[in-house]
């Protein structure tokens, strides 16, 4: 599928990867609507990028405020073809801490946002892309979710989000399979180390020591690199059914 003309919804897009992929979208002449929250940077990401952009303020776990959503995606730009799912919610959490076991509800609220959430806009979405006329290749829509390597290596402390993060790999297949014969194709990535807020709020010395154990190149990914390859998914119509690791090689170790 092509960006130039092609509409995006990008949860997540007013910072880090999401912020990075809603420019890259836009550079090739995607018409962009970033999905965030009120709090977030979207407002003065769109002042910016102009009349292709858009800011809905969104909880992705709303039913209402995403559906809400895609119809003014729909009914400011026509159409919507490709979506990004980055909104997400990382804490660090022992199982049994200090203060006793980890409150159930944490750990549904951390899979409420990262699994249900990306959940609640692929389904949204999809009925919208259903509405598309195929284009050459037959396609009508692309959706693109962000893991993490803690879907597969995940480490202490990450139980929440390991888990969440291995639900968005885990529905991957099975949503390409069952939109396979509407033309929408379904892919997820999987990035290791980003330089994002994320990351930043990680204390030092653990972030040094972190970046350290990436073997080449040695150094966090650059939210742009997501982004191509971002922009790659939504091009390569082979893509589809996969969790793609960007992760210059690293394998998280046990703790
Ligand atoms: N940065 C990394 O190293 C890294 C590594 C692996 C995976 N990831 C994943 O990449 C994605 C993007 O993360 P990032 O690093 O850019 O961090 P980020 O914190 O900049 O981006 C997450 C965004 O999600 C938004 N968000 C959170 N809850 C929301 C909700 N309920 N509704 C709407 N928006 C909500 C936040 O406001 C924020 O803008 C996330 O899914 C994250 O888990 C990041």
């Amino acid at each position: 599928m092509k960006l130039q003309g092609a509409v995006a919804v990008v949860t997540g897009g007013a910072s880090g990867l999401g912020a990075a992929t809603v420019r890259a979208f836009f550079e090739r002449g995607a018409r962009v609507v970033i999905l965030g929250r009120p709090s977030s940077r979207g407002e003065a990401i769109v002042q910016e990028l102009g009349a292709a952009a858009r800011f809905v303020p969104t909880d992705v776990t709303s039913p209402d405020q995403v559906a809400q959503a895609m119809q003014q995606t729909v009914a400011a730009f026509g159409a919507l073809h490709i979506v990004v799912n980055c909104a997400a919610v990382g804490p660090v959490k022992k199982i049994v801490g200090r203060h006793g076991p980890m409150p159930l509800e944490m750990f549904e609220a951390v899979v409420r946002v990262n699994l249900s959430g990306t959940f609640n806009v692929i389904r949204l979405a999809v009925a919208e892309m259903l509405r598309n006329t195929p284009n050459d290749d037959g396609e009508r829509g692309v959706i693109i979710n962000t893991a993490s390597l803690a879907a597969f290596e995940g480490q202490p402390g990450t139980v929440a989000y390991a888990a969440s993060k291995a639900g968005v790999a885990g529905m991957t297949l099975p949503i390409a399979r069952e939109l396979a014969g509407d033309g929408i194709r379904c892919v997820s990535i999987a990035p290791g180390t980003f330089n994002t807020p994320l990351l930043a709020m990680m204390p030092e010395p653990q972030r040094t020591e972190f970046v350290a154990q990436i073997p080449f190149p040695s150094r966090p990914g650059r939210p742009s690199e997501y982004a191509a390859l971002a922009c790659h998914i939504v091009e390569n119509p082979m893509l589809n059914g996969s969790t793609i690791r960007l992760d210059a090689a690293l394998r998280l170790p046990a703790k």
